[in-house]
């Protein structure tokens, strides 16, 4: 696949075993190549993930992966109303770029109608409120949810049908929790570490 060969993936490991993820074409890396780079991962993986770029990354060796070890994601390429996949732990990890209409819509919804209450609020770092990470399992059988499908704005998993919101909240079908939120922390307000809370850091 012609696209999937000019793009190159690239990444580095700190001294702690760290694997910072990026993606890069063979030239300077733009916006550009960044939505070149997505659309052929899209196509590699099928047409199931079609509107869930898959952002490149490198992955630790598999002891490091097998103990947990964090990831660094740099937010810069994704645009506003994207979402990507990224994997920690070899499970799928959404990042949502999600738009203010998206927001907005998130925390309309009465949470005492919500299946398993929780504020969107709840659900992001502050100050990061368009920032939504969560895992890619539904919380039913365990497949993976389509990105920006349904009618929430958020994911539909075709498996048997659940739909989440812009929050990745459960509000149709039989799953049974929102889709989980990973432990992670802002670096800073365009890099995120997936598997350290801040917690670790007090
Ligand atoms: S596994 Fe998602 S609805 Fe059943």
């Amino acid at each position: 696949m012609k696209g999937a060969t000019a793009a190159r993936t690239g990444g580095s490991r700190d001294k702690k075993g760290i694997a910072n993820v990026t993606t890069m074409s063979s030239a300077e890396p733009t916006r550009r190549d960044f939505l070149y780079i997505a659309t052929s991962a899209v196509a590699a993986v099928g047409t199931a993930a079609a509107l869930v770029p898959l952002i490149a990354q490198m992955n630790p060796d598999a002891s490091t992966v097998a103990a947990g070890a964090p990831v660094d994601i740099d937010l810069g390429p994704i645009a506003a109303g994207q979402i990507v996949k990224v994997f920690w732990r070899s499970q799928p990890i959404f990042i949502s770029h999600r738009t203010q209409k998206e927001i907005d819509e998130a925390r309309a919804v009465d949470t005492n109608s919500l299946r398993d209450p929780q504020t969107d609020e709840a659900r992001v770092k502050p100050g990061h409120d368009q920032w939504l990470v969560v895992i890619g399992i539904c919380t039913h059988l365990g497949c993976i949810p389509l990105a920006h499908q349904g009618d929430y704005d958020g994911w539909f998993c075709p498996c048997h049908g659940s739909q989440y919101d812009s929050s990745g909240r459960i509000r149709q079908g039989p799953a049974p929790l929102n889709l989980f939120v990973p432990p992670y922390l802002f670096l800073s307000d365009s890099k995120i570490r997936i598997g350290e809370s801040e917690t670790a850091h007090t």
